[in-house]
């Protein structure tokens, strides 16, 4: 989670940290901080508790911090509380190094009583602190360089990091290294940048370098210099960012969150074109051949959260469309139970960032049992993606709000295509069904538009849903699936509770819950389910339920039951995920700004999961 940020160059360095970290302030928000160094004069350390804000004012907008080398994070604290104390950078005592730190070092307690037994005293409760310590230890110590200082650092933690350091020693310059916490790398014009993510450094330039894990670099006089942890040299290649700056701004909405849920319908079009040509599909660009396809025996999806909900919407699309069986797993369950794999498996990690530790530890799991694993993935290069033995991009282009909806509507799009090829080539689904499936798969940006365009006739529920304690979404089948990324789309953002149930299971205790004036929202847009569905609003508003019902044009007598009713256009009921999700992503986000809460960074949560 966090982001962090480094510049070197000839401009001053302290106003391009802070643009760094306004980019990223989507992965980590409770604290930030930055060190910038003039010359060979000793660093300074400016850090604010809260929100970036406060180091905008604490430096004057960074005016009031000479240097043109420096670096800084923005924090989503995982040890010690979210204080000005544990805000990163960290240094040692002298200042001798001074460094920023992504991700968790597990062993610090170990650590920390070595160095304490060494004569280091710690102010902070944070991992970092101790790294950047132990890095110094090293230095001192061998009265070796950097690279070899850092080389030891690195073999001696455990855990996830991407560290940023600048030493005392070697002013102008910045180390870098990284192992599981993603890092990107920027040149132009004899001036260096160092990221979390991409958009921090794309105002200055669009050639990145990526850093491998267990890598480090130097960064300075306007180069770059990659090594092993043996520390010889490692060559790169630069890549070429194809999307602009402007796709990371909020260009003219008040919200990253309303922004993305406009753009659905162009991030479909794009994943959707990208292996859809003449209306068949070609998954060519994914490396998945009819004869790979053909040979699969069971597909196993693992990811977390909404990529986790996809997973599930795809099981229901797969097994039905190309009748194998497919498992969805929960990544943090999945690395930890020692899974059983078939060599024919396919093992699939849906993920927008690409760097969630968990979906990547499960990667890695499925990778060292043999098992051809494919990432459905939106960041480029990112380490899912770039571990993965074959990928399938999602084109969202970039999502900053934490709470996603662009990526998710693209991960439906992936599965879908998927599984209609699967079917088609493994002898389950006859041409005629292939194409005009495609086809229909191909009208839903058009229909998601007219869901947007609908958009302001929802406040008026989403007035009601604001005052409400708890929230429940009911479906069947595919229904359930949405109605888990509905009550996830309520609570990361409103902060009422709320509980997805597949609805038949709602006799089985949770109707219990059910009183007078209860909101509960029901799913019901697959019509071989509807009558079951419809039992079970019944049921709920038997027992005093306020009934919230979701359904597609034509089927309007849901209004015998339901006290409120939404309706999205019609598709065909496989790919109903995809529409029905839209008024859900707007009800979270009118229910949050309603109670006045930050849509684009809820409480306690961050963009990217890069710890476990
Ligand atoms: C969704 O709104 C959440 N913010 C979260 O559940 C997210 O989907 C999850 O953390 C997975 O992230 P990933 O797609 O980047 O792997
Ligand atoms: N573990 C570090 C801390 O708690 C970094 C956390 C992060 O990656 O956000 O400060």
């Amino acid at each position: 989670m966090c982001g962090i940020v480094g510049f070197t160059g000839r401009h001053e360095a302290a106003p391009i940290l802070l643009e760094g970290l306004s980019k990223l302030e989507y992965r980590g928000y409770d604290s930030a901080g930055i060190a910038v160094r003039k010359g060979d004069t000793p660093v300074r350390i400016v850090k604010a508790k809260g929100r970036l804000k406060g180091l905008y004012e604490k430096t004057d907008s960074g005016k009031a911090m000479e240097g043109t080398c420096g670096i800084g994070h923005t924090r989503w604290a995982t040890h010690g509380e979210p204080s000005e104390n544990n805000a990163h950078p960290h240094c040692s005592d002298d200042m001798n190094v001074v460094a920023v730190h992504n991700g968790i070092i597990e062993n610090y307690q170990e650590l920390r009583d070595k160095l304490s037994r060494k004569g280091y005293t710690f102010y902070s409760q944070t991992d970092t602190e101790i790294v950047t310590k132990l890095v110094d230890y090293y230095y001192k110590k061998y009265n070796i360089g950097p690279i070899d200082a850092i080389a030891k650092t690195m073999v001696r933690v455990r855990g996830s990091y991407a560290l940023a350091i600048m030493f005392k020693d070697y002013p102008g310059h910045i180390w870098v290294a990284r192992k599981d916490s993603p890092m990107v790398i920027g040149v132009t014009d004899g001036e260096c940048y160092v990221a979390s993510d991409v958009p921090a450094m794309l105002s200055y330039t669009r050639n990145v370098y990526y850093i491998d894990n267990l890598e480090m670099a130097d960064l300075g006089n306007g180069e770059v210099h990659f090594y092993n942890l043996d520390g010889d040299e490692v060559k790169k290649e630069l890549t070429e960012i194809t999307w602009d700056a402007e796709a990371a701004e909020k260009g003219g909405f008040e919200h990253f969150m309303m922004k993305e849920i406009h753009e659905q319908p162009k991030a479909i079009r794009d994943t959707f074109n990208s292996v859809v040509k003449d209306g068949r599909i070609d998954l060519s660009s994914v490396g998945l051949t009819d004869d790979i396809i053909k040979d699969i025996s069971q597909v196993i999806i693992v990811a977390c959260g909404s990529a986790y909900h996809t997973g599930m919407v795809d099981q229901y699309v797969m097994e039905e469309f190309a009748r194998i069986p497919v498992r969805v797993e929960l990544a943090s369950e999945f690395r930890y139970r020692n899974p059983i794999l078939n060599p024919n498996d396919l093992v699939v990690i849906v993920s927008q960032s690409g760097e969630t530790a968990d979906s990547l530890a499960a990667l890695r799991e499925a990778k060292a049992q043999g098992i051809r694993t494919l990432g459905i993935v939106n960041v480029v290069g990112s380490s899912i993606a770039r571990e993965a033995d074959n990928v399938f991009y999602t084109l969202a282009g970039p999502e900053i709000a934490v709470a996603t909806t662009k990526a998710y509507s693209t991960q439906l799009i992936c599965g879908y295509l998927l599984a209609l090829q699967f079917a088609y080539v493994r002898g389950t689904m006859d041409e005629e069904r292939y194409l005009s499936l495609i086809a229909e798969v191909a009208s839903i940006p058009e229909k998601i538009e007219k869901i947007i365009e609908d958009k302001e006739r929802l406040q008026f529920i989403a007035a009601r849903l604001a005052n409400s304690q708890d929230v429940f979404f009911i479906g069947r089948g595919i229904d359930y699936a949405i109605s888990m990324e509905g009550s996830l789309k309520m609570k990361e953002i409103s902060y009422i509770h709320s509980e997805a149930y597949a609805a038949g299971e709602l006799k089985h205790g949770t109707i219990s819950l059910i009183e007078d004036g209860t909101i509960v929202i029901s799913v019901a847009t697959q019509d071989d389910l509807y009558e079951k569905t419809k039992s079970n609003m019944v049921e709920v508003k038997s027992r005093g339920a306020f009934i919230v019902g979701i359904t597609h044009y034509g089927n309007f007598e849901i209004e015998n039951t339901a006290n409120y009713s939404i309706y999205v256009p019609k598709l065909d009921t496989h790919f109903m995920a995809s529409l029905a999700v839209v008024p859900l992503q707007l009800l979270g986000y009118y229910v949050s700004i309603g109670r006045g809460l930050d849509v684009d960074k809820p409480r306690n949560l961050a963009k990217s999961v890069t710890v476990e």
